[in-house]
């Protein structure tokens, strides 16, 4: 389906009179988060791991403290991976101990680094030198040591779809080839002890063809890292890449030999992981939450403008997708959450916002909209709210549900103020 043709799809009734009920008692637009969907999930993602993995759970898909709680209860619990110090108050607020959580980042500032060491966290992401020195000045400051991870860019990559982000020039990671002339100078920086090495090659990788290679690549990179640089290697994140849908129908991707295939490389290139001594972590986002949700959205207005018929909604790019207003639009697909059918015609979703780059879809295929109408947009949950341009032009923020077994146990909507800074 493309971002010029989306295809949109008559919602069973069920569903469809439960999305209007769910927007009549609490407003649109509306994200409503299945918590069973994330815990099937995150079974299914275990199971497609080696037993003994660490999964973190990436808070930038969904920092919702509802739903980041959910999933580190209950068998095969996530831990949480932040990369500010807002993702850091919700990992705290859904429970998660400050000394398990891994902060990680680009851009982190010496007040971020600052807040998260004395909010207890102590395992860090360090993504060049300079990040590296930040860090251990500031767990001097703090009477601490700070147990790092080096995030290395491969020189190379293995797979070659999805989101790739090594393999090229980039603000993430250490340049594998310059490390043989960095590392016996990082592993000097007083205030840091490093302990292993952080990959995250590449996200959103459908084809486990790919993933396989660019994990098994990954292995073997460490592996060398550590025989032949003599990089400390008692824990070893080989990242994610693990796909979902994002905002048009269809399934969370399985990975059925991925696990076969990562104890392989493994057993041959790092074989003390089956023992002792070694750490293997992965990471996730999207695949853990994005088929957990639905934003519904209700149709303001429907006009004619030379000869194309568009839907204003009430949810634009200050809700799903801030990327559509770059230019970049979504493949987006809606189910009308309605129960008349009718001849599909093109419509053009337009958001409320006073821009011509608020436009969710050129050309979706519906029944013809009428105002009132709600539409369903799936497999939202993640990088919805937090991922849009939540503050532009001042609406509030959608609300959001979180549902188990069908019953609404959360709802809540994220809010901004003012405060003045010293
Ligand atoms: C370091 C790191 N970890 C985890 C993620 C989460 O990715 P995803 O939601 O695709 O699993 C990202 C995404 O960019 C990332 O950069």
């Amino acid at each position: 389906m493309s971002a010029e043709t989306a295809e949109a799809a008559v919602a069973p009734g069920g569903q469809a009179a439960l999305d209007r009920e769910l927007v009549e008692r609490y407003g649109s637009p509306l994200y409503v988060y299945d918590l069973d969907r994330v815990e099937r999930a995150r079974a299914d993602l275990r199971a497609a791991l080696p037993d003994g993995f660490t999964l973190y759970y990436s808070l930038k898909a969904n920092p919702h403290p509802g739903l980041v709680r959910a999933l580190r209860e209950g068998p095969g619990g996530c831990r949480a991976e932040v990369c500010s110090t807002g993702e850091l108050a919700s990992a705290l607020e859904a429970g998660h101990p400050a000394d398990t959580i891994l902060y990680s980042g680009p851009g982190k500032t010496a007040v971020e680094m600052a807040a998260a060491l004395t909010a207890g966290v102590r395992t860090f992401s360090v993504e060049s030198p300079g990040d590296l020195r930040r860090l251990g000045a500031e767990a001097v400051r703090h009477g601490t040591v700070a147990r790092v991870l080096l995030r290395v860019n491969s020189a190379a990559a293995a797979a070659t779809t999805s989101i790739r982000m090594t393999g090229t020039p980039s603000q993430f990671g250490i340049d594998a080839e310059t490390l043989p002339g960095l590392l016996p100078a990082l592993l000097e920086v007083p205030g840091t002890e490093v302990v292993g090495a952080h990959f995250f090659p590449l996200s959103n990788s459908k084809d486990e063809e790919s993933l396989t290679a660019e994990f098994t690549a990954t292995v073997e990179q460490a592996a060398a890292l550590e025989h032949d640089l003599g990089l400390p290697l008692s824990v070893l994140d080989i990242g994610g890449g693990f796909a979902a849908p994002y905002s048009v129908p269809g399934e969370r991707p399985h990975y059925p030999n991925l696990r076969a295939a990562l104890e392989k490389a493994l057993d041959t290139r790092l074989p003390r992981w089956r023992t002792d001594g070694l750490e293997i972590a992965c990471e996730s986002g999207r695949h853990l939450v994005g088929d957990s949700g639905r934003l519904l959205t209700r149709v303001t207005n429907v006009k004619e403008s030379r000869g194309r018929t568009f839907a204003v909604l009430d949810a634009g790019i200050n809700t799903l997708g801030g990327m559509a207003g770059l230019g970049r639009l979504l493949p987006l697909s809606v189910d009308p959450a309605g129960h008349r059918t009718g001849e599909a015609v093109q419509v053009s979703l337009a958001g409320p916002l006073c821009t011509p780059g608020d436009l969710l879809s050129r050309s979706v295929r519906m029944p013809a909209p009428r105002p009132g109408d709600v539409l369903a947009v799936p497999n939202t949950g993640a990088y919805g709210p937090t991922a849009s341009l939540l503050l532009f032009l001042g609406r509030p923020a959608p609300a959001e549900l979180l549902l188990r077994g069908g019953e609404v146990v959360s709802a809540s909507r994220l809010v901004s103020s003012r405060t003045e800074v010293a």
